[in-house]
């Protein structure tokens, strides 16, 4: 509980303030903390707004601490600062979004039949699409064989969730920023089984993600292609599946495919298609016939449609130059499909029915079913 006047213990990034800090809660706002100016042996410290900060109540355990990041600096009329409330992450000023009734972050997985038809790329800009929305969006690699999110965005980060799994280092700090505030957890290739993971590693990946459900309005999980149990696991247990595919039949045949696997597996799956590298006026008509009807008159499963990228020159290009095309072309026809994604995805029902009644929901309730299923085929 915070509270004014509650005495603080903070610790920084800041290389020039090492060692513990201590400060006073001045008032608490809905997401924010106004906090008195640090000091530092009992002299006042000049942390710089975008400082990250460790703060706890004096007295307590780390275990009680959260992540706070500076926003403002007061001199008058008195020294202050304001920073993030726990379960916040700045969004560079502007306050988070939320959804309705839900607190808890909701778990996308992006996947495909067929390889290489466009979902790390669609993760990546819908990622970046959905922050500027003002959603707190998390984008997790889990694409254990060839991890390559990091690298597209260019962002040459010192940990991935390697370090996680090893016990080096925490998953917030982890957790590199991108475009846009967007938050992401890198993976590590060669990483080839979660099911490979020992009991420890799981207890470790499952408190990690505990850890940062509140944090986020949205996970979205780039996973593999293909219907290895790797991947159909993580489809299972998240709260809905985007499937990604293009035109061409062998990819919309893999499409029906997987989805017959998983569908076989569990029924009430909230599935949305999107068809990526869409260059001809039929198209999309031809994927709606082929996927859309035959999943739902063969399978019993219905799938929602969420829209098409076109195939575009750009987006190859902005891969070229590791910058998202959502940000390197935003006046692009397949930028545009892309917003028009976002705000459709963001504009539909949450969760699946079957987990509305149940009391754990987001990432929690995932990890929970993750565990289950890779115990079972384990
Ligand atoms: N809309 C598009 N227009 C043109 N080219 C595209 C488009 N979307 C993706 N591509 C091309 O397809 C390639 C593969 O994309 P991406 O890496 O996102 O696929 P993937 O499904 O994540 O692949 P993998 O299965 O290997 O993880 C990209 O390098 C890019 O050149
Ligand atoms: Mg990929």
């Amino acid at each position: 509980m915070l509270y004014p006047g509650l005495p603080l213990i903070l610790t920084t990034d800041n290389p020039l303030y090492r060692g513990t800090l201590d400060s006073k809660v001045v008032a608490v706002e809905d997401s924010k903390l106004v906090i008195t100016a640090p000091l530092q042996n009992g002299k006042l410290t000049l942390l710089p707004v975008g400082a990250i900060l460790q703060v706890r109540p004096a007295g307590s355990t780390e275990q009680h601490g959260f992540r706070a990041e500076i926003l403002t600096r007061t001199f008058q009329p008195q020294r202050t600062l304001t920073v993030t409330m726990p379960h916040t992450i700045s969004r560079g000023g502007r306050s988070p979004v939320k959804f309705e009734n839900t607190t808890t972050a909701r778990v996308i997985a992006i996947t495909s039949g067929k390889g290489g038809v466009g979902k790390t790329t669609l993760s990546i800009n819908l990622g970046i699409a959905l922050s500027r929305l003002g959603f707190r969006v998390c984008l997790i690699d889990v694409d254990l064989g060839t991890a390559n999110v990091e690298f597209l965005l260019g962002l040459n980060a010192r940990y991935n969730i390697g370090h996680l799994l090893n016990g080096e280092m925490g998953l917030k700090d982890i957790l590199v920023e991108g475009p846009e505030g967007l938050q992401i957890l890198p993976g590590a290739s060669g990483l080839e089984k979660l099911a490979n993971l020992n009991e420890w590693q799981f207890t470790r990946l499952v408190n990690s993600f505990n850890e940062i459900d509140k944090l986020f309005d949205l996970v979205i999980l780039d996973t593999g292609a293909g219907i290895s149990s790797n991947v159909t696991n993580f489809l299972m247990a998240a709260d809905e599946i985007l499937l990604v595919t293009n035109p061409d039949p062998h990819a919309v045949l893999d499409a029906y495919a997987l989805i017959k696997t998983i569908s076989r597996l569990r029924d009430k799956l909230n599935i949305k298609l999107v068809v990526n590298r869409v260059s001809k006026p039929g198209d999309e008509a031809r994927v709606k016939l082929n996927l859309l009807n035959t999943c739902q008159a063969y399978l019993n499963q219905p799938i929602e449609f969420l829209g098409v990228i076109p195939d575009s020159s750009t987006v190859a290009l902005s891969i070229r130059e590791m910058t998202p095309f959502i940000l390197h072309y935003p006046d692009s026809a397949a930028a545009g499909s892309l917003i028009n994604i976002a705000q459709r995805l963001t504009g539909s029902a949450a969760r699946r029915p079957q987990q509305e009644a149940d009391e754990q929901g987001g990432l929690r309730r995932f990890i929970g079913e993750l565990q289950k299923l890779f115990t079972a085929s384990g």
